[in-house]
C-alpha cells in the first residue's frame, strides 16, 4: 500500500513548520520537519569542536547516521537524554544547520532517518528537498514562500514569543544568506519540484494557507 505523503517545501521561515503541524494535525498524519535534523546535525558538530565544513564532512556525517535523538508530542526534541527543543531554534543554530546541510555527505547520512516517518496512515514532511529528493512520487508537492520582508517579521515575532531576543535587519540579512546558500548549493538545492503547486502566502494567514493546503490534498483523493 502506498503510504501517502505530502510535501511542504520552501524558504527559511515561509511559515513551513506551522503549516506542516496544522495539516499534520488536521489529518491525524505524521509529521517530519526535516529542517531539525540538520538544526540537531549542526548543534551535534559545532559541540564537538568541529568546524563546519569539508574538511570534517566525513566525521559530521558519521555523527549524523547515529545521532541519539527522539521527537515527543508538542514538536520538542531530544539529543540523548537533554531537551534541545530551544537550543535548535536560535539563528545560530539555523545558520550552522544551513552550513552542515550544503555538505553531500551529511545529506545523504540523513535519507534513512528521513525515509522511516513514512508511516501509516501518511506523512506531512517540511523542509527544502522533501518533493525534490526525499519523497519524489509524493502526491501532493506544495512550494510555499512569502517575501524576505514578511519572512523576517515573521521570524521576528515568532523568537520574540520566544522571548529570545532579535533584530529586525540582523534577521532580514542572516535569512537572504540562508536562502542563497540553500538556494545555490550544488545538492539538493533549494527549488520548486517541478509538480509542485505553488504558493505565496505573504498576503495569507496561517488559517487560509492551511485550507489552501488540504484542499488540495481533498482534490486528490
Ligand atoms: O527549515 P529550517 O529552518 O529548520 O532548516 C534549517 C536549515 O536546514 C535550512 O536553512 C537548510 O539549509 C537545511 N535544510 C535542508 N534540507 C531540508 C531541511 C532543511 O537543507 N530538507
Amino acid at each position: 500500500q502506498q503510504i501517502p505523503v505530502i510535501c511542504i517545501d520552501g524558504p527559511t521561515a515561509s511559515g513551513k513548520g506551522t503549516i506542516a503541524a496544522a495539516v499534520a494535525e488536521a489529518l491525524g498524519y505524521h509529521l517530519l520537519d526535516s529542517g531539525a535534523l540538520y538544526r540537531i546535525t549542526g548543534l551535534a558538530a559545532s559541540r564537538a569542536g568541529l568546524e563546519l565544513d569539508e574538511a570534517n564532512e566525513e566525521t559530521i556525517a558519521e555523527m549524523a547516521l547515529d545521532l541519539p535523538v527522539r521527537f515527543g508530542a508538542d514538536q520538542r526534541v531530544w539529543l540523548g537524554d537533554e531537551d534541545i527543543s530551544l537550543a535548535i531554534r536560535t539563528e545560530q543554530a539555523g545558520m550552522n544547520a544551513s552550513r552542515v546541510s550544503a555538505l553531500p555527505a551529511v545529506r545523504a547520512a540523513l535519507v534513512d532517518l528521513q525515509l522511516s516517518f513514512q508511516q501509516l496512515p501518511g506523512l506531512v514532511a517540511d523542509g527544502r528537498d522533501m518533493g525534490t529528493v526525499i519523497f519524489p512520487h509524493a502526491p501532493l508537492k506544495v512550494y510555499l514562500w512569502a517575501s524576505a520582508q514578511c519572512r523576517a517579521e515573521r521570524r521576528y515575532k515568532q523568537l520574540i514569543s520566544k522571548g529570545i531576543s532579535a533584530n529586525i535587519s540582523t534577521l532580514l540579512a542572516d535569512l537572504e544568506a540562508r536562502d542563497a546558500r540553500d538556494m545555490q548549493r550544488a545538492t539538493a538545492p533549494l527549488k520548486p519540484a517541478e509538480d509542485s503547486l505553488q504558493l505565496d502566502s505573504s498576503e495569507m494567514t496561517i488559517e487560509e494557507v492551511v485550507v489552501q493546503v488540504l484542499t488540495w490534498w481533498q482534490e486528490r483523493q
